[in-house]
Formats: C-alpha cells, structure tokens, sequence
C-alpha cells in the first residue's frame, strides 16, 4: 500500500470510528453573526483608515461602503441584544443540560481574553493585544510552531519529535497539519485545551480540489475558464473540510508556470497571469466563503510566495532567476488578486528568487506582502523551508535559519522545528527583537479569533455535521458537471464527435485508463474513502451507451515496454464500429517533486495507438494527464483527442458526458502544449525580438530552431466545441467602469452550429511598441457566452486603464502601449476580430492610425 492510501486509511477509519457526545448551541447562528459582522466591522476599518471620510464621499463605491457600514452597525446592534440574550439563556441552559457546547475549557479562554466586547475600532486587534500581554515567551513562540500530524507526512520527516500532543498541552505549538476527520482533530484541539492559556489551535491541510468528493485538478478547473464553477468547487471542498474538522487548508496554488516539465503545473491555473489571477481571486472566494467564521469556510492559503513556478529546468524546488520586472508583470498578479480577495495566508516558496530564498525574502514579505500590499493575515513556511535554508548554504545553521526567516517577514514554522528550539534563545541572546515574535503571533492570533476559535474551539467539530455534509449527491453533480466543464476538446476531424448513444453498436475501449477510478482523482486527494464509489470511463460508457456492446483491452500499462497486449487490442478495434482510447500519465506522475525530463506519452502507449489506428478504425483518444504531454503522431494522425485531465471522482461520468454529447466541450487550454521539450519553455505571451520568425520556413537569422518549429502543438486558448461560433460587429470605446477609465470592447458573437455551446471570447492586445518591451499579444479579458443553436449576443469586455499598464524599469506601473490593438479570438492564434492599430490609447479618440 502506497504512503498515500495508508494515510487516507487512517484519516477515514478515524473519521467513522470516533464517537462524539457533542450537542448543538442553540445560539451558534448568532456568534456566527456577530463573528462575521466582527469581520466585516474590521474590513471597513481597514477602508477607513486608508481613505479620508471625504475621498469615500467622492468615491461611491466608498458611499456605499459607508451605507453599508451603517446597516451592519444597526445588524451589530441587535445582534449584540440577541447575543447577551442567548448568553443569559445559554447560562441558565448550561446549568440544566450537559449539552452545551461551551466547555470549562473555553469559557475560561473567554473569560481571559474575550474583555473587549464594545465591538468598536479594530476590536480583534485589542483582544490580540490583550492575549499577548498575558502571554510569555515561550508560549508566543508556540503560536509560531506547527507540527505534521501524528501519523501521516506530505514532505520529508527529518526530525521526529515523540511528545506532540504533550507539547501542544504546554502551548508549545500553534498548528497542526495533516490532522483530520473531526474525532482526530478533537483529539489535538483538547490537548490544546490544557495548555495554561488554552489557546486552540488551527488545523491545516492540502484540500487542493476538493476534500472527500475530488473535483478535477486546478489545472483543469482552470480550462474551464468559468470563474463562478472554479469558485463553487472550491465552496464544496471548504465545506467538506470545515465538517471534518479543518480550519485551513494549503490552497490555492496560484503560481504561474510555463513549464510542463515541472510536476506541480497540475496545481496551478496555467501560464497566464490574467487567467492566473480571476482563478486565484475564484479559488480564494469560494474556500472562505462569507469569510473566516464561517461553519463551511475555512483559510485559504496563496503559493507558493513567490515564483516557484518558474523552477529552472522544471526541477522542482529548483531555483528561480528573473527581473524584478518579469515578477511583477507574469509571477506576482496572481498573488495580489489573492490578497485582494482577502486571502488569509501566504506560503513560502521553497525556491531561491534571485538569490535569496523565498523564505528569508524580505522583499518578498516585508516590502512587497506586508508593507506595499498591506497584507493582514499570516505568512506559514513551506514544509520544512525554514530549515531548508541552511541547505540553500543561506545560513550556516538551524537558529540562524530561524532569524533570518523571521526577520524577513514569515510568522508560521512549518515542520523545520527552527521556531521553537531556537527563538528564545535568540532573543535571550539579543539576536532578533522580540517585537517580531510578538508580531507574527499577534498575526496568527488575529485569524484564530477571526474564526471564532476563541469562542469555542470545537466549533469546526461536530461528527453530525461531518457525516450530513461529506459526499452529498448534489455535490457529486457538481464535481460531474465541473469535470465536463474542464475537458479540452484539441482535434475533431469530420466531426467524429460526439458519438450516437443510439446508433454505435459496438465499441472498443482500449488503454490502460479506461478502467482506472482512483487514478481519476489525481496527485493531491488526500481523503479517499476506501468505499468510495468511483466511475471508471468504461462504467460512463456503459451507463451512456446501455445498448452497445463494449469490448475491453487494456493493451499495455502506464510505463513500461510491455507489449503483450497489443494483439488483443487490435483484435477488440477490428471487431467495433469505433474505439475510444483511453491513455496518459499515472497520477503519481505529476503534482510535488513529480519534474519529469520527458513528457511524451509514457511507456509503449504511442505505439499502442499507431497499432490501433492501422486497423483503420475510427479513433477517439482521451487523454488523461496532470499536465500537457506530448504525442505528436497522435495529433496528426487520430481524428479526435479530448484531453480530460485528471477530471476528480465524477470523471468517468462526465467523459461520457462529453464523447456522448450530453455536454457539449467548451474549455479552453489555460497552458500552451509544446511539440518537444527543447521548445520549453514556450507560451504565447512572448517578447517580439529582434529577429521574429514568423514561419518555420523563415529561419535565417531568425528566432527560432534549425531542427524544430517554434509553434505549439496547441496553443493557449484552444478547445473546440461540437458547434462553431462566428465572430462580427467590431467595436471599442472608453468609458468608465466600476469607476476607472476603461475601455469597453465589444462584438456580436453567433453560434453556427446545430446545437446549443458556449465559446470562451478572448480579448487580448496586441502591443507593437512599447518602452519598455511588452509581449506581443496578452490576454486582458474573456467571456464565456452560453448560446443556443443559431442565437447571437453583442457581448461587451470592459478592461479598465489600470490593467493595460505594465511597469517601466524603475518598477513604477505606469507604461501604456504607445500602439497597439485589440484582438479578440477563439484561442490566442485563432484571432477572429481586431481594431485598427491605436496610437497613444487613453490620449486619442478610438478610430486608431489605420
Ligand atoms: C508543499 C506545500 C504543501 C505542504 C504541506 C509542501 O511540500 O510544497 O504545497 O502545502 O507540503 O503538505
């Protein structure tokens, strides 16, 4: 049994196995209410203490900040009414009923630290303040600690510590990781409970997509370019993780990554910061919900801080070496949507940037997170980072690694152990200013109380909740619908797709995926109920196509050079009228330290389909990756691929859905496909160079490769749908939008075709000069536009000023294109409508030079 299913065992026998007497608060809702108008009272007094009453009078997204202040403070007030009511009640209750939630334990972590209670200007901020005046040392440097679990480990364990629980009743950690299900997380939070101060603790995991029910890998999530699906798959994995217990969880993963070598491209949105950026702020929104305090929100976690996808050579942890310019412009904007749609946390990246380790990086967390960005929440190490800069030969040692992390600006320790045997120490030797200790737990305080845990630390704890929310059918349809929702559909030659459920008499399901389940789930599902009920492609097919008869061959395996199959395989497609392919990586190819230095399909598959295919059968290949392969033959010679990704627990299902047309395919690739490795790395957003190839026959001096096209085998943006879209009515403006200068560029967009789809419209521009360079074309919009069989819209894309500008050498954002044009596309080369060239945008009328 592999490290991963052994732990989901263990998280899933203790997630039934435990028994909990808890009861239900009769005034829950209410501290919920009052929790979150907390928040939002101290969100306000963030706006107000960065605007003057006069600008928010001028500005009226402020006015109405102000207005809905007003109406909040009325809400506070009767809640407040409701609130000491339910106190009185709950008193009298406790006193009658052992069925209180409230225990002794927090009652005195009220009593202690809940003395402010007027609500007024920060008032988190004063009970933070309060807390950390009674506390020592030690136990401000056990906020800073979080530890692995007991049991089960998502890095390398370097150091083994015996005693967790028991330092966790000495307030010595401050989180915990890898700890779930609410029976096991009862089990730490009541340790926590004997601490002096009892202070709970925060209990984080990877839930990357999805807790117990799996929705399709980021990756693919991110194809679906549908920013409202992407945030309630998210919504469904914060609830399922909040019922079993969690607080937290180690997501999203907004780095950029333009290199498909690199095994945890499967994690993120893609290559585009645009993209990168409305799926980071989708992502962020969906797992906290209403917002911290929330019963079905949970932390959210933007990483790797910052540009750990830009690994060299694809080697995971590898290096990163870039302009301060390229950050800004491609690495960074995913980060900033993130804060901006208050994330909680940050994580450090593992890499080096530039020469300093991301985790020691005080540009990264003091000048640009906390300081320029005003970030609030806290900054967690990566696992064992803390550590790991030692090994970067940054520092000589472990308390060294410790100072020179903290010092820059990360306030949690993620399992390198360095916080807590060395802090004290430190400031005992005068080596660090204890202020930062007390800054980085107040940091970490502040999102405890955020979460209500001071109110009752056991209230993410409820085996009911847990058992009534995991798995809920209609969550399973929404794993379902987002799967089909993410699957690209590269090449349909003569429309082979979609397949007639009626009419296809027999099929042959060929290749090692076609009845893979758990697999489906991909590299980061750490919650897999051994019961669980996974459609394969073959159950899809045979629940789509009841009257068919399916013939099955496997062929060969994943990766090796087995050819035993082959023979069966060609039989099974001489005797159908079609067959389906189903091929790809092994999940565990791709996610954390999965770099491979060859991303052509594994093994003997490739020649598997050249073997298939000269039976002259009609072919469907699905493909099934964390990341995009490469299969050249394939795409040159199979008349239909649909790339499927690793599409979650529902996959089986919703592939029959696409290659049945239940649904019809409407994603988009949100990564550029290469033809080779040697052309990584490779994305449409490029600089023009001196030299531009324009052909592979223009190669004289020119950009690109004696031996290799410089052109994708896919480029960013394409997917094709089962009905054809036509693109008219050119025409942009300025005008104001939500507020800001803005252009507003609009089209008329028709579906062709015979049946209902949605087309992905991209805006991009085109710059042809500007200073400094800007890439020749970069994505600025989109819109997903449902239409019926023969329908139009006039579909308007607005961008506003702030984001046409790029930073100019001295890191200043304020550089528009001297000229430029907009385009608008189907897939960044399949540019359908363009404007005439504009000169000098925002200082001219529309109409442009020519
Ligand atoms: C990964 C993080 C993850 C952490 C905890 C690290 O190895 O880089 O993304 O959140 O482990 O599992």
């Amino acid at each position: 049994m592999s490290e991963r299913n052994k732990y989901s065992r263990v998280i899933l026998f203790q997630s039934y196995a435990g028994i909990e007497l808890q009861g239900d608060c009769p005034y829950k809702s209410c501290y919920a209410k009052a929790v979150s108008y907390g928040n939002a009272a101290n969100r306000l007094d963030h706006i107000s203490r960065s605007r003057s009453f006069y600008d928010c009078l001028r500005n009226p997204s402020s006015f109405m900040t102000i207005i809905t202040f007003m109406a909040l403070w009325t809400a506070l007030l009767s809640c407040n009414i409701c609130a000491a009511n339910g106190l009185a009640k709950g008193l009298i209750k406790q006193s009658v009923s052992q069925q209180v939630r409230a225990t002794n334990d927090h009652q005195t972590v009220q009593n202690n630290f809940m003395t402010d209670t007027t609500g007024g200007k920060d008032a988190t901020g004063r009970k933070v303040q309060a807390l950390l005046s009674k506390m020592t040392l030690e136990e401000k440097i056990g906020q800073l600690n979080q530890y692995n679990g007991d049991w089960a480990a998502t890095g390398p364990v370097t150091r083994t510590v015996q005693d967790k629980l028991q330092q966790i009743r000495e307030g010595k950690v401050g989180a915990v990781l890898n700890i779930t299900g609410t029976a096991h997380v009862r089990q730490f939070q009541q340790a926590a409970m004997k601490s002096r101060l009892k202070i709970p603790l925060l209990f984080g995991m990877d839930v990357i997509h999805g807790y117990r029910i799996t929705f399709p890998i980021p990756l693919a999530e991110a194809a679906s370019w549908d920013t409202t699906a992407i945030k309630k798959s998210a919504r469904i994995a914060a609830t399922e993780a909040a019922a079993a217990g969690l607080n937290w969880t180690f997501a999203p993963m907004v780095d950029i990554a333009r290199d498909p070598r690199w095994g945890r491209v499967m994690e993120g949105a893609g290559e585009d910061p645009f993209l990168g950026a409305c799926v980071a702020q989708a992502r962020v929104r969906g797992l906290q919900g209403k917002g911290l305090g929330s019963l079905d929100a949970v932390m959210a976690c933007a990483k790797h801080f910052a540009a750990y996808g830009a690994a060299i050579g694809g080697r995971d942890y590898n290096s990163a070496d870039m302009s301060l310019r390229t950050l800004w412009e491609v690495y960074l904007p995913p980060f900033l949507a993130a804060e901006k749609a208050g994330v909680a946390t940050f994580m450090n990246a593992f890499n080096d940037l530039n020469g300093v380790p991301a985790t020691a990086n005080r540009y990264l967390l003091r000048d640009v997170l906390k300081g320029q960005w005003g970030f609030k929440g806290f900054v967690v190490s990566d696992w064992g980072s803390i550590g790991e800069l030692v090994q970067h030969g940054y520092v000589m040692n472990d308390q060294q690694a410790a100072a020179a992390a903290l010092e820059a600006g990360c306030d949690m320790d993620m399992e390198s152990h360095s916080y807590i045997r060395y802090l004290k120490q430190l400031v005992q030797e005068k080596k660090i200013d204890p202020a930062l200790i007390d800054e980085a737990a107040g940091r970490i305080l502040r999102k405890k109380f955020e979460l209500g845990l001071f109110e009752d630390p056991y209230r993410f704890i409820d085996s009911t909740r847990e058992r009534l929310t995991l798995n809920k059918p209609e969550n399973n349809a929404a794993a379902r619908d987002m799967a089909r929702k993410s699957m690209v559909l590269l090449k349909n030659k003569d429309h082979l797709l979609p397949l007639s459920a009626a009419t296809t008499q027999c099929i042959a399901l060929i290749g090692p995926l076609v009845k893979a389940k758990k697999a489906l789930k991909g590299f980061w599902s750490l919650n897999i109920d051994p019961n669980e009920q996974i459609p394969s492609l073959w159950d899809g097919i045979n629940a789509e196509a009841p009257k068919a008869r399916l013939r099955y061959a496997k062929g060969c395996n994943i990766n090796d050079s087995l050819r035993l199959g082959f023979q069966e395989a060609i039989e099974a497609a001489q005797k159908a009228d079609i067959v389906i392919m189903a091929m790809g990586e092994a999940p565990d190819m791709t996610g954390e330290a999965k770099s491979r230095s060859n991303i052509h399909l594994p093994g003997v598959q490739a020649d598997l389909i050249k073997a298939v295919v000269a039976t002259g059968k009609p072919v469907v290949l699905v493909l099934m990756a964390g990341r995009p392969l490469i299969f050249n033959w394939a795409k040159d010679k199979v008349p239909s691929i649909l790339y499927a990704w690793w599409s979650g627990s529902q996959g089986g299902l919703a592939m029959a859905d696409v290659l049945f047309g239940k649904y019809n395919p409407s994603a988009k690739l949100p990564i550029t496909f290469p033809r080779s490795e040697g052309q990584i790395p490779i994305y449409y957003a490029h600089y023009n160079t001196g030299r531009p190839a324009t052909s592979d026959s223009d190669k004289l001096y020119k950009t690109g490769y004696i031996d290799l096209s410089i052109f994708p085998a896919f480029a960013f943006g394409h997917g094709l749908s089962y009905t054809t879209f036509s693109y008219s009515h050119f025409s942009w403006h300025y005008c104001t939008y939500q507020n800001q200068p803005a252009v507003a560029v609009s089209f008329a967009l028709k579906n062709t075709g015979k049946i209902a789809g949605a087309e992905v419209a991209q805006l991009y521009i085109h710059n042809i000069i500007s200073r400094p360079l800007r890439p020749v074309k970069a994505l600025k919009g989109f819109k997903k536009v449902m239409l019926a069989a023969g329908a139009s819209k006039n579909v308007t894309i607005y961008i506003a000023r702030q984001s046409l500008l790029s930073y100019n050498e001295k890191l200043e954002k304020n550089v528009l294109p001297q000229r430029c044009q907009f385009l608008i596309g189907s897939a960044s080369d399949d540019i359908r409508l363009k404007s005439a060239i504009i000169d000098h945008l925002f200082e001219k009328p529309p109409g442009g030079t020519r």
